[in-house]
């Protein structure tokens, strides 16, 4: 049976921690989800990790639902959440339900992500109020680099603390059933994290959280071009990855590879029949 957003509550009704993982294709998904993550992100953090580009605002939804399908083929339990791409929901409320309708309908996924606080207050009542569950996004949003400034630590005043306690309201209020702190102070985490009725997923946010978020590539070490501090290494597969096709290339280039094991044979006479033609 699928994880819904209700099982997603209950642990955090539970004191139970929710372990959130990126996945973007089939068999990253399959690997999660065996592993028994409960809750799946077709991030579009895919856009650096997966596609390459510098940040995440060259994503598009066609880029979006491609890789949620493949997520959704992958994933027989975990819940799978779709990451609004930018642009994709900031126009209208109209504007947000058709392209989060493409997310669940046509890619499969049982909710949709976006980032933003109060000002998409009404776009995620839009949203739940069509069936839609919506996880919030505050804190650090990618989607706003330029706006930031860079990939900087969010909240760390009193007033702009403040105004992220009162985006995460602003979002509960509207119907999110869970919110994602990014690269926000611990102790700002966790006073959000005791206010609220809903699991905060943090990334970046501490361990006061309800649960934590990891981007796939980060925790397996594939990707080189830098290592966010919020991430922890748990395999270094590039470096693996690199090996084995380095020694693929050797044996080619000596003859060792491929073998008869790794080759089909047929019929002698045929053989003999051919040659002498
Ligand atoms: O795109 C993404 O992977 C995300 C997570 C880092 C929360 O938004």
């Amino acid at each position: 049976m699928r994880i819904t957003i209700r099982d997603i509550r209950k642990m955090k009704d539970e004191g139970r921690p929710i372990v959130m993982l990126t996945a973007y294709d089939y068999t990253s998904a399959k690997l999660a989800d065996e592993a028994g993550i409960p809750m799946i992100l077709v991030g579009d953090s895919l856009g650096m990790v997966v596609l390459g580009y510098e940040n995440t605002i060259p994503v598009t939804m066609d880029d979006m639902i491609h890789h949620i399908k493949a997520v959704v083929r992958g994933a027989r339990r975990a819940l799978v959440v779709g990451d609004m791409p930018f642009m994709s929901y900031h126009i209208n409320p109209e504007q947000a339900m058709s392209n989060a309708a493409r997310m669940i309908q046509e890619g499969g996924a049982q909710a949709v992500k976006l980032e933003g606080g109060r000002r998409m207050a009404p776009t995620v009542e839009r949203l739940v109020a069509n069936g839609i569950p919506v996880m919030g996004h505050i804190g650090l949003t990618p989607q706003s680099i330029h706006q930031l400034g860079g990939y900087r630590v969010q909240g760390r005043d009193l007033d702009a603390a403040r105004a992220l306690i009162d985006d995460a309201l602003a979002l509960q209020d509207a119907g999110a059933f869970s919110i994602v702190l990014e690269t926000v102070p611990a102790p700002l985490a966790r006073l959000i994290t005791g206010r609220l009725s809903i699991p905060t997923i943090g990334i970046g946010a501490g361990p006061y959280c309800d649960g934590q978020v990891q981007v796939f590539h980060d925790l397996l070490g594939l990707f080189e071009d830098f290592v966010p501090r919020h991430a922890k290494r748990y395999a270094e597969l590039a470096g693996t990855i690199r090996d084995a096709i380095s020694r693929y290339k050797a044996e080619v280039e000596s003859g060792e590879f491929p073998t008869m094991e790794h080759s089909f044979s047929m019929d002698e006479a045929v053989v003999a029949q051919l040659e002498a033609e």
